[in-house]
């Protein structure tokens, strides 16, 4: 049955990490996944983490069950931090779920879709996550794409996306993400949120937001204005939510699916319906990362740590990428690097090719994303003249 099974392609992001391991080079630089590095060139676990699992330890009596949709408890930390004191809240109109990551939580989201309205295609920037096709694909959903980045000006391509959104039959969904575009760093403005919702609004389209990296742009607060603008502005809207990299959860696998329905009795009906895919699934979620991140957030204490912990992280992704582009500069290059300190987050495009990215990955030892996508919060100061000279190099 399973004699003509034929080898996958690696995946274009992890597969990476597997090649990276396997590079015997002692000077081997990963730009690959978005995983944060601090100046030393470790992924440490947080002080905040550290301190409330040591609190969980000591209190926790039982591994029984959590229940289908996670911890209640955890459900209204996820709800306040990336909505804050919305009306949708107040109203019940609002659920959450914990699914196992943020990618759980855009497949359980697709699988939703799916049963609930089983020809809705999903729209996707061009540019996006490599992920993104393949798990709603995965749920049966067909797929499209609007344009986002503009390859000239390495910036977004508003009047193209805007003029496709318009173009989207009503019904459809239109997958957005949140802030620290994903692999752009090209995020919209506020004013620019305001107009997506004019057209989601008018259109009638379904607003699905991928919100992995709260608090890497601009803070907690200013990450979350494009999801509550359009949270206020539309009667339905889904939110997969990640707690991988703000409280470098990674392996942790936490993350949450919000949907704000139209009234309470339909957001507790889409919960039912939720619950069933779940369970027919991964049945529920794992217990421990949610217990951390609740912790944290109910914590006075913990959480100003938190805080700062994710302050400090982003103040340092931001100070790279000018050291980057102050880096490149000081090469004389042709090409003008300036865009990599007006995105956000940790991924910029370089604009490198497929060649050039091999190249990169074969004589120097650097890995980053086939599409030319590089991982910012990657570097160190140390790394810094190293990654700056290959690309010159790379770019001869
Ligand atoms: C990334 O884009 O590198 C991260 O979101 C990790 C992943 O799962 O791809």
């Amino acid at each position: 049955m399973f004699e003509k099974i034929e080898m996958a392609p690696p995946d274009p992001i992890l597969g990476l990490e597997e090649a990276f391991k396997r590079d015997p080079n002692p000077a081997k630089i990963n730009l690959g996944a978005g995983v944060y590095k601090d100046e030393s060139g470790n992924t440490p676990i947080f002080r905040s983490v550290k301190l409330a699992e040591a609190a969980i330890l000591e209190q926790e009596t039982s591994k029984s069950y959590l229940g289908i949709a996670g911890a209640p408890e955890y459900a209204a930390c996820v709800q306040s931090l990336i909505l804050g004191q919305h009306p949708a809240v107040e109203a019940r109109r609002a659920v959450t779920i914990h699914a196992p990551g943020g990618t759980g939580a855009l497949r359980v989201a697709a699988d939703f879709i799916k049963r609930a309205k089983p020809d809705a295609r999903v729209w996707l920037s061009q540019p996006t996550w490599p992920n993104h096709p393949g798990v709603m694909r995965a749920a049966g959903l067909a797929v499209e794409t609007y344009p986002y980045f503009d390859a000239q000006t390495n910036g977004l391509a508003f009047d193209r996306m805007a003029a496709t959104l318009e173009q989207i039959p009503e019904g459809d969904v239109v997958l957005l993400h949140a802030c620290c575009h994903n692999p752009t760093g090209v995020d919209l403005t506020l004013e620019q949120w305001g107009a997506v919702a004019d057209i989601l609004e008018r259109r009638r389209l379904i607003p699905f937001i991928d919100f992995a990296y709260q608090g890497l742009a601009q803070g907690l607060e200013p990450d979350a204005a494009g999801v509550q603008l359009l949270c206020r502005r539309l009667d339905e809207v889904l939110v997969a939510s990640s707690f991988s990299k703000n409280f470098g959860l990674y392996n942790e696998r936490v993350g949450a699916l919000t949907f704000v329905a139209r009234s309470a009795d339909l957001a507790e009906a889409a919960l039912s319906q939720i619950k069933t895919l779940i369970r027919a699934n991964y049945s529920n979620p794992p217990a421990h990362g949610s217990k951390i991140v609740t912790t944290i957030l109910n914590t006075p204490d913990l959480r100003r740590e938190w805080e700062a912990e994710v302050t400090a992280m982003c103040d340092r992704i931001n100070s790279m990428r000018r050291l980057f582009v102050q880096g490149l500069a000081d090469l004389s290059l042709d090409r003008d690097f300036s865009f990599i300190g007006q995105q956000y987050g940790m991924f910029s495009f370089t604009g490198l090719n497929k060649e050039q990215v091999k190249r990169l990955r074969e004589e120097h030892s650097i890995y980053i994303v086939d599409s030319g996508r590089i991982n910012v919060a990657g570097m160190t100061r140390a790394n810094l003249p190293v990654v700056c000279n290959a690309l010159a190099d790379v770019l001869k």
